[in-house]
């Protein structure tokens, strides 16, 4: 938006709607039509809606002036928390599902594609080229997880050229960009697929981690009785010339959070199986250091084209509108 820079000698207030003497019932009109000068039509039709829910909003709800003023420092101390390294509005988004709305609407897939979720705030450009096969964890990390399947078009080609980005926590529950010391990418990694599609590497059992609660977002958390906890999953960027990015995550089954996801990025889906596998001579074979038991996850990535996302997005609103 650009700044303000009219004088108030230029300003020929004939030509704005006259604004005085309003009521509870008159004010949302009035304040419609002094922003409809605004010359740039999506701004406008955006500013409208948001104009009218908020004030529909403080009528249904009769808000008083503390209520308003609470809210006003709340979102003042939402502000101040947030800094480069945390984004406190990203996740005051994500605990009241704005987040997942707004995926929802813009990364519909065609009937078979694997679903979209959200991104979440731990991703990190710095992931480095792990070669299909190998970790993308350190030794001592967590339970080993050996993870594996295809990536494919929704016709079940494979798609040669295809980069899996993923990142996890470690078995504490934290992202590497957690810990103050962090002197490079941990638990995260950049994998080529095969010319046929197939991918591997090893990792570790992800587990459920809270979101940060030491803030205003926590503590709004907990006025309103909720816990502040995500399941365990894995999550993966895909990317292929021709497709569009998938942003997704594969979350475990059995985990005691799946059902109530602090953010609500679950989609069943997306919800895997971890298998047991006990023979210690695949865990060498798959390359893991120690001869021990270890879990598997197999799972195929569907991705769509841009055509094929693009008709899913227009048969979502086309729903949406009629509803
Ligand atoms: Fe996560």
């Amino acid at each position: 938006m650009s700044q303000p820079t009219t004088k108030a000698d230029n300003i020929d207030t004939s030509k704005i709607p006259d604004v005085t003497n309003l009521t509870a019932s008159t004010i949302t009109e009035s304040v419609h039509l002094i922003n409809s000068s605004c010359p740039n039509e999506r701004s406008k039709f955006i500013f409208k809606s948001l104009v009218q829910h908020l004030h529909d909003f403080v009528r249904e709800t009769n808000l008083t002036t503390e209520e308003w003023m609470t809210a006003i420092h709340f979102l003042t101390d939402t502000g101040k928390k947030s800094s480069d390294l945390r984004q406190e509005f990203i996740l005051l988004s994500d605990t009241l599902g704005v987040s997942t709305l707004i995926d929802i609407l813009n990364n519909a897939k065609p009937p078979g594609a694997t679903e979209a979720t959200v991104l979440g705030p731990f991703f990190t450009e710095d992931a480095h080229d792990v070669p299909s096969g190998e970790s993308i964890a350190s030794e001592g990390k967590g339970d080993y997880l050996y993870v594996h399947g295809r990536v494919t078009d929704t016709k079940g080609n494979g798609v040669p050229g295809a980069v899996i980005e993923t990142w996890e926590t470690d078995g504490h529950g934290l992202y590497d960009n957690q810990y103050p010391n962090r002197d490079g990418p941990e638990c995260r990694g950049r994998i080529l697929v095969k010319p046929d599609g197939n991918y591997s590497y090893r990792a570790v059992v992800p587990v459920p981690y809270p979101i940060p609660g030491d803030g205003p977002v926590g503590k709004m958390i907990n006025h309103l009785n909720r816990h502040i906890y995500r399941p365990a999953h894995l999550h993966a960027m895909i990317k292929a010339e021709g497709f569009e990015t998938l942003t997704t995550a594969l979350y475990v089954n059995g985990d005691k959070f799946l059902g109530s996801d602090a953010v609500f990025g679950v989609k069943t889906s997306l919800a895997v199986d971890l298998k047991q596998v006990d023979d210690v001579k695949v865990t060498k074979a798959r390359g893991f250091p120690r001869a021990i038991p270890h879990k598997e996850l197999h799972f195929d990535f569907i991705m769509a084209t841009p055509e094929e996302g693009a008709i899913a997005r227009q048969k979502l609103s086309s729903t949406w509108s009629k509803a």
